[in-house]
């Protein structure tokens, strides 16, 4: 079987071409895969991270002058944060035609321990998160007539996972249903909004130990971890004008680890 572990460079099989993008958490991992994807397809890219450094770096990696990349600190936990950030892309570049909501954040609890607070702290993360920067970003992207969301969510959203627990399943859940939601809401307006339901990502390796990667591993019928080049290039075409009638969908990238 073949094993991949490398990544391939970002290609910009898509045009981006006056295109303008937002991404949330975008200092390291998918973010900045995609990030760079974007970049490479010709577009301009906000890359927001709670974590400033880290989203400066890779705006410098992209633009070291600043033209097409700029960093931006963003807690998808703020309101605020995502009003002053689609001002900011607005002032500098004139709209945002793009916003990809991947920031997210797992904890693996035992479920007897998890708190109300940590499970709200979850929630605000990975769901709400969705709801304000939808709420936000769907009428700056109305009154242009053109936009589209890519909300990065999980198989665990979907039935569970693999390795999910309870809070971080059900907040990608609400993230699902979000997309369908502001799919349905915006349909018709220029602007889309659609998902990624991913299941285990290279970068999640970091986070385990070598018997559970074997473990995931021997689960994944084709036997490894997504790449996070792969799942870039599906948030471009989602992102992207020729996909314009995806429509509150929701792409499965699992490695066949659910089929439905
Ligand atoms: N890694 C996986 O196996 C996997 C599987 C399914 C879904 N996902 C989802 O894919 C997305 C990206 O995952 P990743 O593996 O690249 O994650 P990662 O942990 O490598 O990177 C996440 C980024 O989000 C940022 N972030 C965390 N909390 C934030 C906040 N409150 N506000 C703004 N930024 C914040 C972090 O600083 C970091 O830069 C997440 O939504 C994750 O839930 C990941």
């Amino acid at each position: 079987m073949m094993t991949e572990s490398f990544s391939l460079p970002a290609n910009g099989s898509f045009s981006f071409k006056d295109r303008n993008a937002l991404v949330t958490g975008g200092g390291r991992g998918v973010g900045e895969a995609v990030a760079h994807e974007i970049h490479a397809g010709g577009g301009c890219v906000a890359v927001s991270d709670v974590d400033i450094e880290a989203a400066q770096q890779v705006a410098r990696a992209l633009d070291p002058s600043g033209e097409t990349a700029m960093a931006l600190a963003l807690d998808v936990r703020s309101k605020a944060d995502f009003l002053a950030a689609c001002d900011a892309v607005a002032d500098n570049w004139g709209r945002v035609d793009i916003l990809v909501n991947n920031a997210g954040y797992a904890k693996r609890t035992p479920t007897q321990e998890i708190s109300p607070e940590e499970f709200d702290e979850i929630v605000q993360i990975n769901m709400r998160s969705v709801f304000l920067s939808c709420q936000i970003f769907s009428e700056h992207m109305r009154e242009n007539g053109y936009g589209r969301i890519v909300n990065i969510t999980s198989l665990a959203g979907q039935n569970g996972g693999t390795v999910a627990s309870p809070h971080y399943a059900a907040s990608k859940a609400g993230a699902i249903m979000l997309t369908k939601y502001f799919a349905r809401y915006l349909a018709g307006t220029g602007v889309t909004v659609n998902a990624i339901a991913p299941g285990p990502i290279d970068t999640a390796k970091a986070r385990l130990s070598e018997e559970q990667i074997a473990r995931v591993e021997s689960e994944v019928p084709i036997g490894r971890f997504m790449r996070v080049d792969e799942i870039a290039a599906a948030t471009a075409l989602l992102a992207s004008d020729r996909g314009g009638f995806f429509v509150g969908a929701t792409l499965d990238m699992n490695g066949g680890l659910y089929l439905r």
